[in-house]
Formats: structure tokens, sequence, C-alpha cells
């Protein structure tokens, strides 16, 4: 299975970060009937004070091989890592904008191996992003501090969310706008009716009896919304 492409059809994408540890594969199995996408939160200890997952999680995720799978690279070296996570299927790998490796250094080590994304911190101006819309398959805004599931979505980042939406549209270029961070019912529809199309959710489904119900249902609230947004700007 291949990232989608935007399609107008918003993604709700499970985070592996709040699945059982111990079950990686059932988690995803767990969620396949409702997305067609899950997120690997790659940690190292040094961007982020924590530490996740390294490629063969990416590896375990694909041989189920019925969602794609983006590796969220929190990390100080996202150049080094890039072709491992590329190599274990990763099907977009995702480099921070703000790590010490630049990003330019991480996009010419990924090439064509797999998609590439940027991601910003909530610190970071969205203009720090907006140079690599030509380049980049995917746009992620974080909307809470990287690092650990289960914190409060930072509802100021809407307004990164807005422009950069705005941005994409006028690039022509089909662009995932992704939101990641305290994602719920509640804050679901303010991600997307503010124009993101892909939006993951740790807790919100991980920590629900029925992980796919759950997906189903914040994809439902997030597609009604982002349907209201367009209109709006049209
Ligand atoms: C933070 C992680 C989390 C995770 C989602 O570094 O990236 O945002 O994916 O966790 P929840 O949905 O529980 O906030």
């Amino acid at each position: 299975m291949a990232l989608p492409v935007p399609d107008g059809k918003v993604r709700i994408v499970p985070s592996l970060l709040a699945a059982d540890f111990g079950a990686i594969g059932a988690a995803v199995e767990a969620v396949s009937s409702a997305t067609d996408w899950v997120s690997v939160d790659v940690m190292d200890g040094h961007f982020v004070p924590n530490l996740s997952f390294g490629p063969d999680a990416v590896k375990a995720v694909k041989a189920r091989g019925r969602v794609a799978c983006d590796a969220h690279l929190m990390v100080e070296r996202p150049a080094f890592f890039a072709k491992s996570f590329a190599d274990a299927g990763a099907d977009v790998v995702v480099a921070h904008e703000e790590a010490s490796e630049d990003p330019e250094a991480f996009l010419a080590a990924l090439g064509r191996r797999s998609q590439a994304g940027i991601a910003i911190k909530p610190k970071t101006p969205v203009d720090r992003l907006l140079p690599f819309l030509k380049r980049i398959d995917l746009a992620l805004v974080m909307t809470v501090e990287p690092g650990f599931g289960g914190q409060a979505f930072l509802s100021d980042q809407l307004e990164k969310v807005r422009a950069l939406r705005e941005a994409i549209d006028r690039s022509g270029r089909k662009v995932w706008l992704m939101v990641d961070g305290g994602v719920n019912a509640e804050t679901v529809a303010l991600a997307a009716e503010a124009g993101a199309d892909a939006l993951v959710a740790g807790s919100a489904v991980y920590r629900k009896p029925d992980a796919a119900k759950a997906v189903r249902e914040l994809r439902r609230v997030a597609q009604d919304a982002f349907d209201r947004g367009r209109k709006a700007v049209r």
C-alpha cells in the first residue's frame, strides 16, 4: 500500500506511539479496516527527551501489508537515518526543519527512495516550512511539543495550519497537510476546518475500547469540518 494522494478525503492516521509496543502488528490490524495509513513516531532521546522506534518497527507495520506508513523522525540526524527508514518500507519519511542536520541534506539523502515530508514544532513559524513546499509530499504542523503522546492540543497552531493550507492550494501541488498531537473528538474538527487533511491520533484511537470505531468517528467529524472549511474559503 503506497501513500495515498491528497484527494479531499481526510485521513485519520493512528500513531503507534500510543499502541501496545508488545503487539505492533495487532495494533495495525486493529485499525486497518478504518484507515489506510499509520504513523511511526521515531524519537532519538536528543531532539526530543524520549526514545521510541527504529526502522524494524516500520518493517513490522509494512509486513501486515494493508496500510501506508509514515516515519516521523523526531531526531537530530534525519539525513543519517533517511535511507534506513525508506529501505524499511516507510512510504513517507518526515524530518523536522529544526533538526541539527539541514533539511536539504535530508532531502538529498532520501532522494527518490521514499516520499518526503518536513515538520515544524509549535515555536517554529510556518515561513520556515514554505520554501520546501515545491519538493515535499507532506507538511506537518505539530500541535504539541514533540516527544510524548497524551498531551493537550495547542490551538494557537491553527493559524499556521490555515496559512499552510492557503500556500499548498496556491502551489497547485498535492501536498498532505498533517497535524499531530492532542487530536481528539473535540480538536479534530478545529484542525480539519483550518485545512488539515491528515490528522495523527494516538491516545484518541488506542486508548479507546474499539480503535477502528474511534478512527471512523474521528474521520466522520473531521471530514464534515474539512468540507466546511473548504466551502468557507471558496
Ligand atoms: C508527539 C507524538 C504524538 C503522537 C500523538 O511527539 O508525535 O503527537 O504522535 O499522540 P496523541 O494523539 O496521544 O497526542
